[in-house]
């Protein structure tokens, strides 16, 4: 079938090729993201393959119909840039990736607990400088500590058990719990308040969906432990940003790593080291010491990369012989799905 990738990166080009040996569609590569500027470039194909940060709105769900796109193949677990109402009256499916490796995102969010703790970021820079003093580099163990995990679905699961290795005390919350879950000793389902009171450490894994946008906000922020660390490896969305940066500068959030940025699109992926960052939000927040920042990179592991192609290409083999679609989302079991 004739698919056009859309803001396509060399670090996937040469995975997807390999990958596709075994399916055989013909792959347009453009750079350039799907969105109301870049939508006449999907004529002539049945199905786009798009990523986390192109736009797909009602609008461009209606050029891209009339041009007789009928799938759109994310390449992503989430899905939350998708008008998913829209594309179910146009008739254009939607499929993505569930999952490809719950490990690479939980291990990252791992990487930024322990390099902010550790203050690895600083220490690196340092060194390199030739400043090998120790001052300001104070961390504390994570044995013995209280970890609360938001999100309990296949990264939050692994999550919470690699915080449990380190000696953790695990509190999770999610609507429905995870069987993986219950019963190891370490781990305990509570509601959303208490986690945020008690816990030292706060990890984001749960779905952007309106009633999980800015869950972290201003109040959810104050009832939070004095110097607490927030990681968010979920969406940017799920935290209220103006607020974390007042949390930061009152010393109230202690430190945050963060994978995601609300206002990423157009600027993560992107090498802009050549330009002045207009959004001053995010130029606030790279000026902490006490913020990492990476730019959406959780998801990017060999093996990640590999399950997504096979996934991803495989769905799209599945919609051209007229099967059933395993990975398919739509607005109503959406709905069903975030309550909301
Ligand atoms: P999942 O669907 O397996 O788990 C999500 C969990 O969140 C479910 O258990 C669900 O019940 C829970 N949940 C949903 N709404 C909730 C609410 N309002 N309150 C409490 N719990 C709620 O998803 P998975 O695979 O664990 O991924 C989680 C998120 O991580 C994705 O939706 C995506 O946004 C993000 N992600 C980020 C990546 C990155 O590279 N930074 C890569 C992959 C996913």
């Amino acid at each position: 079938m004739k698919v056009a990738f859309f803001d396509t990166h060399g670090f996937e080009r040469s995975v997807f090729a390999d990958e596709n040996r075994g399916f055989g569609h013909e792959i347009t590569h453009f750079e350039v993201r799907l969105g109301e500027q870049t939508a006449s470039l999907a004529s002539g194909f049945t199905a786009l393959c798009a990523f986390v940060n192109d736009r797909i709105g009602a609008s461009v769900l209606e050029k891209i119909a009339r041009s007789g796109t009928r799938l759109i193949a994310l390449r992503c677990a989430g899905f939350n840039n998708v008008d998913l109402e829209a594309a179910g009256r146009l008739g254009i499916r939607v499929v993505r990736v569930p999952e490809y490796s719950p490990h690479a995102v939980a291990e990252h969010a791992v990487a930024l607990i322990l390099s902010l703790d550790r203050k690895i970021h600083r220490a690196h820079s340092r060194v390199r400088e030739g400043n090998f003093s120790l001052e300001g580099l104070v961390g504390f163990d994570l044995h013995g500590k209280t970890v609360g995990v938001v999100g309990t679905g296949r990264i939050g699961a692994v999550f919470a058990k690699i915080m449990l290795g380190f000696g953790c005390r695990v509190l999770v919350c999610d609507r429905a719990e995870n069987p993986e879950l219950l019963g190891l000793p370490g781990i305990r389902y509570v509601e959303l308040p208490e986690l945020l009171r008690e816990s030292q450490i706060i990890s984001l894994h749960v779905p952007l969906t309106p009633s999980t946008r800015h869950l972290i906000d201003g109040p959810a922020i104050e009832r939070m432990r004095s110097g607490v660390m927030i990681i968010n490896t979920g969406r940017g969305a799920l935290i209220d940003t103006p607020a974390l940066v007042h949390g930061l500068k009152s010393g109230k959030v202690g430190s945050a790593g963060l994978d995601v940025y609300e206002e990423e699109e157009g600027i993560f992926f992107e090498d802009l080291s050549d330009q002045v960052l207009q959004d001053d939000t995010l130029a606030r927040l790279l000026t902490f010491p006490n913020v990492l920042m990476t730019s959406h990179q959780a998801f990017l592991t060999a093996e990640a990369l590999s399950n997504i192609a096979t996934t991803t290409l495989k769905n799209i083999s599945d919609f051209e012989a007229g099967l059933a679609l395993d990975n398919e989302v739509t607005a109503a079991a959406n709905l069903r799905k975030s309550g909301s």
